[in-house]
């Protein structure tokens, strides 16, 4: 019988897609996927290592693997990801039950790994980091559902003094254009119909001499592809070039994920983000420039080492004057191994989470502000799935990365449809489908 293996996911898209590739390669191998921790023969989990808080998580579900390994001790625990290539040594130290422990540069020698674990071997670690691996040649085998995770390159070389990602994930390489497009029309023959390609810094993406915006314009000629979306670009590297053709093809979402991370040039300039103030709010107008009515969400980190209130409040400064349609915002969190983790002056906790409630309270309101704009107009909507609420009703996003709940009616998941948006509440819409007479009608 097929061996079976259990696989969980932490962090970010990134690595959701990379336990679908690792899915793919063990299903390709013969390995069996269960849904049932308690009878795989191996357990997997997929890890992140950008906050402290994302790595606890992790380490609690250790300990609950370590209990199913007590009742079984023939299963195989393996850590996948960045906290296997950041924390091996404590791992192996403090966590001996745990069987592989391998980087994100190594998910090919896993099928070879079960198999040797098998024998009773010792640990088994691989945390190289490789200039090359991009897995171009292997098809992930995906959860069913809308939209696909096309990971287009890997590794980081920002190096955002904040940031562990250049440390765990290692330089940045990218897939060719072909693999990519033929990943994408793959997915659509299996049913998908968005894509979001993913990478660091997508727009750093390059490929012999073939840069973000030619891959784009590849991607949105897939018959098929409703929806393309992408994250995340880095403020410094967006192009007009990108910006150009996402306003050519109606299938690439009108949507941008811009992280400011903060709002003073003298903390920016500390966490190495490469831009200004106003750099920010001259890329912000560039964008609402060529595509009206996009969406802009933001990453901020508050209580980066050092940050003053006043510099705080520069931050909320310029969040006031973009207005930002949504925003994932962080208290700081010390990475050892990164530069700012060697800074001084770290504000304290109580601090940290004040701001942090601030800023949220902000947005929320300029949340609000943006939805309520578009309160009285038809947008595209692509339904997803069955609202939290109510049975009867459909959630799906608009173009601009909005959720709206509306009455199912005759639609269907898959469906792209004409939503009327009548009303703002906390963050989601309220719509009504636009029945295609009453289209044709106005
Ligand atoms: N502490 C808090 N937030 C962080 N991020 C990255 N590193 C850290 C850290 N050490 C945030 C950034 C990034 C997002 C993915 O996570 O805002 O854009
Ligand atoms: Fe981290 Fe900065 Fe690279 Fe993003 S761009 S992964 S924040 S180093």
């Amino acid at each position: 019988m097929s061996k079976s293996y259990f696989i969980e996911t932490y962090g970010c898209q990134m690595n959701v897609a990379d336990s679908e590739l690792v899915s793919g390669l063990l299903t390709r191998e013969g390995f069996s996927e269960t849904k049932d921790i308690h009878t795989a023969d191996a357990i997997f989990v997929n890890t992140c290592a950008i906050r402290e808080h994302a790595e606890d998580k992790v380490h609690s579900r250790l300990g609950y693997y370590h209990q199913i390994k007590r009742k079984n001790p023939k299963t195989i625990i393996g850590v996948l990801g960045c906290m296997a290539q950041n924390l091996k040594e404590d791992i192996l130290e403090s966590k001996p039950f745990v069987d592989i422990v391998l980087g994100p540069d190594s998910y090919r020698r896993l099928p070879e790994m079960i198999r040797e674990r098998s024998n009773e071997s010792s640990h088994l670690v691989d945390t190289k980091l490789s200039r090359f691996e991009v897995y171009d040649d292997m098809f992930p085998s995906r959860n069913k559902g809308i939209n696909a995770w096309i990971s287009i390159m890997r590794g980081c070389d920002k190096f955002c003094t904040f940031c562990i990602v250049p440390f765990t994930r290692g330089r940045e390489r990218s897939r060719s254009v072909e693999g990519i497009v033929q990943e994408a029309a793959q997915a659509v023959s299996d049913g998908f119909i968005e894509v979001t390609l993913l990478g660091q810094n997508v727009n750093s993406y390059h490929h012999e001499g073939q840069k973000f915006h030619e891959l784009l314009d590849a991607v949105a000629q897939i018959p098929g592809l409703k929806r393309i979306r992408y994250t995340s670009p880095h403020p410094e590297d967006m192009t007009q070039d990108v910006l150009n053709v996402m306003a050519k093809y109606d299938n690439i979402c009108n949507y941008v994920h811009l992280p400011l991370q903060a709002g003073n040039d003298e903390v920016l300039n500390r966490m190495n983000r490469t831009y200004t103030k106003d750099q920010f709010l001259a890329r912000v107008n560039q964008i609402r420039n060529t595509l009206p009515n996009v969406g802009i969400s933001t990453d901020i980190i508050v209580g980066f080492p050092g940050e003053n209130e006043a510099e705080f409040q520069e931050t909320m400064d310029v969040m006031e004057v973009v207005k930002f349609d949504s925003a994932f915002t962080f208290k700081y969190s010390s990475r050892p191994g990164t530069k700012a983790a060697e800074f001084d002056d770290h504000v304290p906790e109580d601090e940290k989470q004040h701001r942090l409630e601030r800023l949220i309270e902000m947005q929320q309101k300029h949340t609000l502000f943006r939805n309520k704009a578009i309160v009285g107009r038809v947008e595209m909507v692509l339904v997803e799935k069955e609202s939290k609420r109510s049975k009867k009703q459909w959630a799906g996003r608009t173009d601009a990365n909005k959720w709206v709940v509306f009455n199912k009616e005759n639609a269907k998941i898959k469906d792209l449809i004409p939503v009327k948006i009548m009303d703002a509440r906390g963050i989601t819409l309220h719509g009504e489908i636009v029945q295609i007479q009453e289209m044709e009608a106005a």
